[in-house]
């Protein structure tokens, strides 16, 4: 593509900086005041570094350090940095769920940018919705953006044996509960399974969204797939902060990558890489953003012709860092490029082929080819049916494969304390067969659907060698648990959709091949039913809760504020 390059007066901070009145005296008094010169910021790029780092996230622990390699490319390329901190969603911390902040970070991201002089961001995410809830109020704002990925942490160990994050905390507990490892094993565990700064380094939410954002486009060829503390990724620090100064110049923005072949791209490699059932929500809510009305139905339509060609956990073997030695996401495309739209642009300004061309695999079982899949699809499957008419979704690779076609009498609970009071009960009437099914755990419910999707196997059938079960919710599930778990199922119970008729013993029946989800109840018992279902209160009487649960969308919808999708112009804000 080719734009004029900008001129400094026509930079959106020549406003704040470049005029002579009062308040740009104002703006450039304050700048001296923080020790900067003239010299340091006039005519440049003022470029926002949004940074989620914070002392409760281990995820992002790093940076700090990684702000000051962005900020000396910047300085570097002749830009002016501004680091600016956001709120962090540390997944493993904040409750009830980093979910029910996702839209409050992207609202903030969207708000920094406009409220304040930048000419472009750097943005600075990984922890699970953090780098949805960037990209999104990014997406929003429209200004040149680089999105740099944290990268995953190294891989655990405990005895020598690999740990891969999330996938062996949930496989081991359920080791503990049966009571084939010790209280004492358990504790070398917890102390092998997270040994550095980054994300999980299995392909759970954070790995996915961060190659997501990659395939879309808006991260530096390679980024995504580097541990946390290779020096590698400090280098491609300074390199986003010199980058993003050229795309201010060049007037690179968001709308001119993000199109309807790139978020396929984005899927198609979600799907490849077996990744998180939460990138079906976040890539919805990204692409509806910039106006792209995607809804469930691209992704079946793409997983039914997507083979998944990394063995990766949960559903495979191996961990990010092998990922990365293995060639990393850019020799992944590069397989999977007959698939891709290679037209597309990228942060770099050169389209998607440039990048990927002659990206060669260093190990054929990590990174597997087209011809010899790691599976022949099963990364995502939409299922419809009377318990889920908007749509549910599933991710049948990860499955123990006997349950793709199941059906078994439901034991139903009515939200979590509910099913963690009675789950392990030793009365409670559950075999192998039944199917667990919890509600009121949606977007509304939870509120903020939580991932409790991944309902614990009864102790009782642990202890029977039982480890996977049917389970069923309008839930959400952590990217790096496995199981066959039915998520998202929607409309959710608490708005009456119909997993809130569903009664204990009604028979449930999942049939993946052919994408149905169903309750043997009559249309006229159902009918019954719904008259006699009654709304529950709202969770919460005030403040954000509430804001959030009048506004929040349902799943198969991308679970952003009504109020935030679409691409209806907002002004700059005046300066007076
Ligand atoms: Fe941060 Fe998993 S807890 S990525």
């Amino acid at each position: 593509m080719s734009k004029k390059r900008k001129t400094p007066e026509e930079l959106r901070s020549h406003r704040w900086y470049g005029v002579s009145d009062l308040r740009s005296f104002g703006h450039r008094s304050r700048t001296a005041q923080m020790g900067y010169s003239r010299a340091d910021y006039a005519g440049k790029p003022v470029i926002a570094i949004v940074n989620t780092w914070s002392d409760i996230n281990p995820c992002h622990s790093h940076f700090r350090t990684r702000a000051e390699e962005i900020k000396r490319g910047v300085w570097q390329a002749g830009g002016f940095p501004i680091e600016m901190p956001a709120i962090s969603l540390s997944e493993n911390f904040q409750k009830p769920t980093t979910m029910l902040y996702r839209n409050l970070l992207a609202m903030e991201t969207e708000e920094l940018l406009r409220s304040y002089p930048a000419d472009g961001a750097v943005l600075m995410g990984g922890c699970d919705k953090t780098t949805p809830a960037l990209m999104m109020g990014a997406i929003s704002m429209n200004l040149p953006v680089v999105f740099f990925p944290a990268g995953a942490m190294l891989r655990g160990d405990w005895r020598g044996t690999t740990l891969g994050s999330g996938s062996d905390a949930w496989k081991y507990w359920a080791e503990l509960r049966a009571g084939n490892i010790s209280q004492s094993e358990w504790t070398e565990i917890e102390n092998g399974i997270a040994r550095s700064p980054g994300t999980c380094m299995t392909m759970g939410t954070a790995a996915t969204m961060m190659s997501a954002v990659e395939a879309l486009g808006f991260s530096l060829p390679g980024a995504s797939s580097l541990p946390a503390v290779d020096s590698r990724s400090a280098q491609m620090a300074t390199l986003a902060g010199r980058r993003i100064v050229e795309m201010v110049w060049e007037d690179l923005k968001p709308s001119d990558i993000l199109s309807p072949a790139a978020v396929d791209n984005a899927i198609t490699t979600v799907l490849a890489l077996g990744g998180s059932t939460n990138a079906v929500i976040h890539l919805i809510a990204m692409a509806r953003r910039a106006g792209i009305g995607i809804g469930l139905d691209r992704f079946d339509e793409l997983s039914r012709r997507v083979p998944v060609l990394a063995n990766l956990r949960p559903a495979g073997k191996y961990l990010m860092e092998d990922f990365c030695y293995a060639g990393g996401l850019q020799a992944f495309l590069n397989v999977l490029s007959p698939l891709l739209n290679l037209d597309c642009l990228t942060i770099t300004g050169n389209p998607l082929r440039e990048s990927i061309a002659g990206r060669s695999v260093h190990n054929a079982d990590v990174i597997r080819t087209l011809e010899n899949p790691f599976a022949p699809s099963g990364g995502l499957a939409i299922l419809r049916g009377n318990l889920a008419p908007a749509g549910a979704v599933m991710k049948p690779i990860a499955a123990e494969p006997h349950l793709l076609h199941h059906a078994g009498p439901a034991i139903v609970f009515d939200g979590c304390v509910d099913m963690m009071a009675r789950i392990d009960d030793p009365d409670l009437d559950v075999n192998a067969d039944s199917v667990l099914v919890l509600r009121n755990a949606g977007p509304k419910g939870g509120p903020g659907m939580p991932e409790w999707g991944q309902l614990p196997i009864p102790k009782k059938l642990l202890e029977q060698g039982v480890r996977d079960m049917l389970r069923i919710s309008d839930a959400r599930m952590s990217g790096t648990s496995y199981g066959a778990c039915v998520l998202h199922v929607a409309p959710e119970s608490f708005v009456g959709g119909p997993l809130a008729l569903l009664e204990e013993g009604d028979i449930v029946e999942l049939d993946v091949t052919k994408r149905t989800l169903n309750m043997r109840v009559s249309d006229a018992d159902l009918a019954q039913r719904r008259a006699a279902w009654r709304p529950a209160a709202a969770v919460y009487p005030r403040g954000y809760g509430a804001l959030f649960s009048t506004h929040i969308q349902q799943a198969n919808e991308g679970c952003d504020f009504d109020f935030l999708e679409g691409t209806a112009p907002i002004p700059d804000p005046e300066i007076h």
